[in-house]
């Protein structure tokens, strides 16, 4: 989608997640959204104002009390004057303040002052993200109508601990903002339901053992959002994932496979289906009750395996069949032959084929490199990160669907 014409104010706050706030004023800017800055002090210790101006191509607002700006456009003007207002990042302590209401700088009294949607992607330490104190006012701030983006599961920058409070990525940023702002005009799926599923299943050998793969859920997330960023009434039913659960989405977790073919065959009939799900081929025969335990003198125990249902090709042959059905085909060799046989088996009007070699890294990683097979023939899409391909694929669903 194109943000042509719509007006972002920014609200960079200070952490250290601030250096991909350049790279997200570039990202909104190349959509056509034109993007106005407001810098705490605490951002100005980690990113200057000269190299935001120089992205914004617009002056940064960082004094409450400059009698210049204050005069020319007044933080009332500055917090009514755009379209969307986007905190990124959102520290813990801004967060605190607006949940108090506090306008003790520029850009706490352009949040209060504003009228306009607001969209916070929170950064912080994991520690930070999960203390009480922020949950209660993630809480508040939900409940006072402000949208959220992430934070996501991942290392963080600062001190390489691991966990909950890495701000989201530019793109998924600009992907929420695109939601938040995409009008009835641009949503050519309004009056359409979709299921997606995504993430991998996790099979239980016994209480603490599963079988898993390494799905993200990336894609198909991303997928979900795209699809109701064209207006579509989503249901995602995921598997065990570690990222959000994505911004205007009816999301249903599940585990195993069995569970991923109820929840999905409970939502028939629909318009589209997408599964993405890297579906567990195979599941334990009959799960232990009871851990299994090590029996001295006893070799390895033998694990029978059992069929998973195949839940695509359910869908693809169900009475209640969705007008476009759409599986994926990950693939480590004769990729497009493969997705052409997988296009008939399963009942399907496109396959979305791509290589997971491991050295494509797409298997968990944020980028995807994708064929799109139909009776059609097969289209090659460039290397694109994983919000990109889904916004794409929503955008041929909606066509097909027309
Ligand atoms: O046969 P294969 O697993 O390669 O097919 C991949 C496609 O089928 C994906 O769209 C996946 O979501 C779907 N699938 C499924 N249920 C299964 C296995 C695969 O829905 N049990």
């Amino acid at each position: 989608m194109s943000l042509a014409g719509k007006r972002i104010l920014l609200v960079i706050s200070g952490g250290i997640a601030a250096y991909k706030s350049l790279d997200l004023i570039r990202r909104l800017r190349e959509r056509g959204a034109s993007v106005r800055a407001v810098m705490t002090q605490g951002a100005c210790e980690f990113i200057t104002p000269l190299s935001v101006g120089a992205l914004t191509a617009d002056t940064v607002f960082t004094d409450l009390f400059d009698r210049e700006d204050e005069h020319d456009v007044g933080h009332i003007r500055l917090a009514r004057d755009c379209d969307l207002v986007l905190i990124a990042p959102a520290t813990a302590d801004l967060m605190a303040k607006m949940a108090t209401g506090q306008a003790s700088d520029l850009a706490t009294a352009v949040l209060l002052a504003t009228n306009k949607p607001v969209l916070a992607a929170p950064a912080m330490n994991p520690a930070m993200w999960s203390h009480p104190a922020t949950r209660r006012n993630v809480e508040t701030l939900k409940g006072d109508g402000i949208s959220f983006v992430g934070p996501e599961t991942g290392e963080m920058a600062e001190s390489g601990e691991a966990g909950e409070g890495r701000m989201s990525e530019p793109l998924t940023i600009v992907a929420a903002v695109e939601a938040m702002l995409a009008g009835e005009s641009d949503r050519p799926l309004a009056g359409k339901t979709a299921i997606v599923t995504s993430g991998p299943t996790h099979e239980p050998i016994d209480p603490v053992r599963y079988i898993a793969n390494r799905s993200s859920g990336r894609q198909g997330h991303a997928i979900a959002a795209a699809l109701a960023r064209l207006g579509a009434d989503v249901t995602l039913v995921s598997g065990p994932v570690t990222i959000p659960d994505p911004v205007g989405v009816k999301v249903i977790h599940v585990e195993r496979a069995s569970e991923m073919l109820d929840a999905v065959t409970a939502k028939l009939p629909a318009d589209i289906a997408v599964m993405v799900a890297a579906v567990a081929d195979w599941r334990v025969a009959t799960a232990s009750d009871n851990k299994i335990k090590k029996q001295a003198g006893e070799g390895p125990p033998a694990l029978e395996l059992a069929e998973n249902p195949d839940i695509l090709k359910t869908v693809g042959h169900h009475g209640e069949r969705p007008r476009i059905v759409v599986g994926f085909a990950a693939e480590t060799a004769d990729v497009i032959d493969n997705a052409r046989a997988k296009l008939e088996r399963k009942g399907a009007d496109m396959i979305v084929a791509n290589d997971v070699s491991p050295a494509t890294g797409i298997m968990g990683g944020t980028r995807n490199t994708v064929r799109i097979v139909s009776q059609d023939g097969v289209e090659n899409w460039p290397d694109m990160d994983k919000d990109e391909v889904a916004g794409k694929l929503a955008r041929l669903i909606a066509e097909k669907i027309a």
